[in-house]
């Protein structure tokens, strides 16, 4: 099959990214090549390129793009997904996949699972990699109904994820944010609070009783000093962001990256637990902003600034 994909043929800013015309193999026995309707962004991508994992000569041309949606256009054999059977016509999201800025790709059928049929394309190539990070950071420190959460970086895309699950699980949850998003979060069930200088005092306003447990999304020394101070258990406050700060005041570090826990078990079984919360009307994935995959280097100008308030996906 004939594709376009996006590719990063340099290490740089979002100037280097390119679209090819290429063509994929049919599928292997145990692979399912999926026409892609969407595809989702996500911050690790232009790390990726951006040269700070490293430089390697070798990988180049880096394609991109970890998560997608579409439709299966052909199967290599018999094959079943965590979903059950993989059939051509299915509306599926292939995560975790390589390559998935293209138009079309090949999955795994580990990696495809049925896409709920009240998604959008759009909506649902954002939830997964977003998703299983929101509900790492969860499992992680030990929250439950009745805990007061406070969240750092609330309105962005792992964010909107983490309050949505923790609200549903009877979880009172802070976060912070721009004020800008102060509605949306409020509509979500969240007590949203703005970051930046005097953020320890607010928060103690907010919950004098104290804070239960915290997990940082950004990154910044604030979030990692206010969390440290407010939450009496150290084994409750995470980061999805490991800097040297959070490191040396003995914030678990989840994801990738040196010491953080991978949490590969916690993240495969939440795929199928996004998609139940999906179903049952208790998580929705805001997209932020749509653009043509032809469009990709502008799509990155605004996902490289950290100021997303939600998914940014691209449309073959
Ligand atoms: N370790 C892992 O497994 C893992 C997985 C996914 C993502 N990540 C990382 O986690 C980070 C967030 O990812 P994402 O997909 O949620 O990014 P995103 O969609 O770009 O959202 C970033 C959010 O952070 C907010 N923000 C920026 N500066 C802030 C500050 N000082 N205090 C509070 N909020 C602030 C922004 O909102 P405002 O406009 O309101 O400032 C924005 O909504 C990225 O660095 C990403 O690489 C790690």
């Amino acid at each position: 099959m004939e594709i376009v994909s996006v590719v990063a043929s340099a290490y740089g800013g979002p100037e280097v990214l390119s679209t090819i015309r290429t063509t994929l193999d049919p599928p292997a026995p145990d692979q399912i090549l999926i026409e892609v309707r969407a595809a989702g962004t996500n911050p690790v991508d232009v790390k990726l390129y951006s040269g700070s994992y490293g430089q390697d000569p070798a990988a180049l041309p880096l394609p991109l793009g970890f998560e997608a949606s579409g439709i299966v256009k052909e199967v290599g054999g018999e094959l079943e997904g965590p979903c059950g059977p993989i059939s051509v016509g299915d509306e599926v999201i292939a995560f975790r996949v390589s390559g998935a800025y293209a138009t079309g790709l090949l999955a795994t059928a580990s990696a495809v699972l049925a896409k709920p049929a009240s998604m959008s394309f759009e909506e649902a190539s954002g939830l997964m990699l977003a998703g299983v990070t929101a509900m790492h950071t969860l499992k992680a420190t030990a929250t439950h109904s009745g805990d007061t959460l406070l969240v750092h970086g609330a309105s962005g895309g792992v964010g909107l994820m983490a309050v949505q699950l923790a609200v549903a699980d009877g979880v009172r949850v802070i976060g912070t944010a721009n004020s800008s998003q102060h509605d949306l979060l409020r509509q979500l069930g969240v007590e949203p609070v703005v970051y930046g200088d005097g953020l320890l005092e607010r928060v103690r306003e907010l919950a004098p009783a104290g804070i239960d447990a915290a997990i940082d999304l950004v990154g910044s020394d604030e979030a990692t000093d206010v969390s440290r101070v407010l939450v009496p258990d150290p084994a409750r406050v995470a980061t999805i962001v490991s800097t040297e700060r959070s490191r040396a005041l003995g914030v678990q570090a989840l994801g990738g990256g040196p010491g953080a826990d991978p949490g590969a078990a916690i993240r495969e079984a939440a795929r199928l637990e996004l998609l139940r919360r999906v179903q049952d009307g208790s998580l929705r994935v805001i997209v932020d902003a749509s653009y043509p995959l032809s469009e990709v280097a502008t799509a990155h100008r605004e996902l490289a600034q950290g100021h997303a308030h939600g998914k940014i996906v691209l449309v073959p």
